[in-house]
């Protein structure tokens, strides 16, 4: 999955022979799964209509402050425009287009939506070799780059006038893929690594029945699609559960009994940064595993349980400089209870989860969780969405690392 995916992107064109590209660039990016929204100059409708790039992006075109229909005279609002955006692109980005945004004028609504964008800037240069490599050209890429705006560097070639030489704009190509390795790069979970538990799990009683409980693995699996949204390489080691997750920063690892998630868990843990486990392992197994179907006989029967191994305290027990982060579900003086949890398992912070709450549990879309840090500081949050939780413990793995 591209990393444009479900992102809002601003492009806006200005008047150089290299506008006719940008509907391969609104096609390239409708196909990466961002929202697309155009901004043209006047000069550039005489390069591309907007009609094209209005169908192409399935939004209307912006190029004046009023758009006038036959009755009404509507504003577009530069300010608004600005605000929706996750990252605005300008290409072609033109000499005139280029010295203006250096020095703040506005007097379109491209230059005006530029000065009130509050996301990161992207422009990508197209014009004449001369004018590439003009003094006062190269004086307003340095401005725009001080001012925090990042350069898609012009390409050589043949240029519209005959010359061959720097100046030619990126191709759609490869301002896809600049911005790709640049918002990648700038992810604040590059470079991590992650391990996290989910699911249920199944102790076998004979050869068809199993102690289990009712954990889906949603919360495992949204903080692991999180994780790699925010650009984390994940373990994901899943109880039995029916949900898939497709993302190549994200391994599966699909186990089925409490050993064996253990043992996953062991395997990769030394290499990781993070641990986070979310997984309703089952605290006790039979002793014995039946070979053959057990038979109905007796009116009673009776298993022999024993203690399956309590995978995040022996991770808790080994960790380095591991984020130990383990969940607890409490029924009765959840606080202390989850207190002693943290101290007995080595944790730097626990979610908790009080089925006092309506909305926290299994099964449900949602949940009611309070983290408690290492020094038993107690921050309860919201009920949300599980998307949302996940989110939320990320974003205290991201400051752990600040
Ligand atoms: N956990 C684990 N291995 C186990 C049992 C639990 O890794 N065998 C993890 C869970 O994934 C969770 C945390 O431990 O992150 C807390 O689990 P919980 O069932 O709430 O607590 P327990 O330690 O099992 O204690 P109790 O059941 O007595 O509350």
């Amino acid at each position: 999955m591209s990393v444009l995916s479900g992102k809002k992107i601003l492009l806006g064109i200005s008047g150089g022979i290299a506008a006719y590209k940008t509907a391969t660039l609104v096609r390239l990016f409708i196909k990466a799964g961002a929202h697309v929204q155009v901004i043209m100059t006047p000069a550039s409708k005489d390069f591309i209509t907007p009609l094209t790039l209005s169908t192409l992006s399935k939004n209307p075109v912006y190029s004046s402050f009023y758009d006038q229909d036959e009755d009404n005279e509507k504003w577009n609002n530069h300010v608004e425009l600005g605000l929706w955006a996750d990252l605005m692109v300008i290409a072609p980005a033109t000499a005139n287009t280029l010295s203006k945004m250096a020095n703040g004028t506005c007097d379109n609504l491209l230059l005006a939506t530029y000065l009130s964008a509050k996301c990161p800037v992207y422009f990508a240069p197209a014009m004449d070799l001369d004018m590439y490599i003009h003094p006062s050209t190269i004086a307003s890429f340095k401005k725009l780059e001080q001012f925090g705006n990042t350069m898609i560097p012009a390409e050589s070639g043949e240029l519209a006038s005959g010359l061959s030489g720097e100046g030619r704009m990126s191709e759609p190509e490869n301002i896809v893929a600049f911005l790709e390795a640049d918002l990648e790069s700038r992810l604040p979970l590059k470079g991590k690594k992650i391990l996290i538990t989910a699911g249920p799990t199944y102790e076998a009683i004979d050869p068809v029945r199993f102690i289990g409980n009712h954990s889906s693995g949603k919360m495992g699996f949204d903080i692991a699609q999180s994780a790699a949204n925010l650009g984390a390489s994940v373990i994901l080691v899943s109880g039995p559960s029916h949900l898939k997750i497709e993302n190549n920063l994200v391994k599966v690892i699909r186990v089925v009994s409490a050993q064996e998630m253990y043992d996953a868990c062991h395997q990769y843990f030394a290499d990781v940064d993070v641990a986070i486990a979310a997984a309703a392992v089952a605290d006790y197994k039979p002793k014995i595993i039946a070979l053959q179907k057990i038979k109905k006989t007796a009116d009673d029967f009776t298993i022999e349980l024993e203690k399956t191994k309590d995978i995040l305290a022996s991770l808790g027990e080994i960790k380095k400089n591991q984020f130990l982060i383990g969940f607890a579900l409490e029924t009765e003086n959840e606080i202390e209870n989850a207190k002693l949890k943290i101290q007995k398992k080595n944790l730097d912070l626990i979610v908790l989860n009080s089925l006092q709450d309506k909305g926290a549990g299994f099964g449900k879309p949602t949940n009611k969780i309070t983290f408690i840090d290492k020094n038993f500081e107690v921050q309860p949050m919201e009920l949300k969405s599980k998307e949302a939780v996940a989110d939320d413990i990320l974003n205290k793995v991201i400051a752990h690392f600040l």
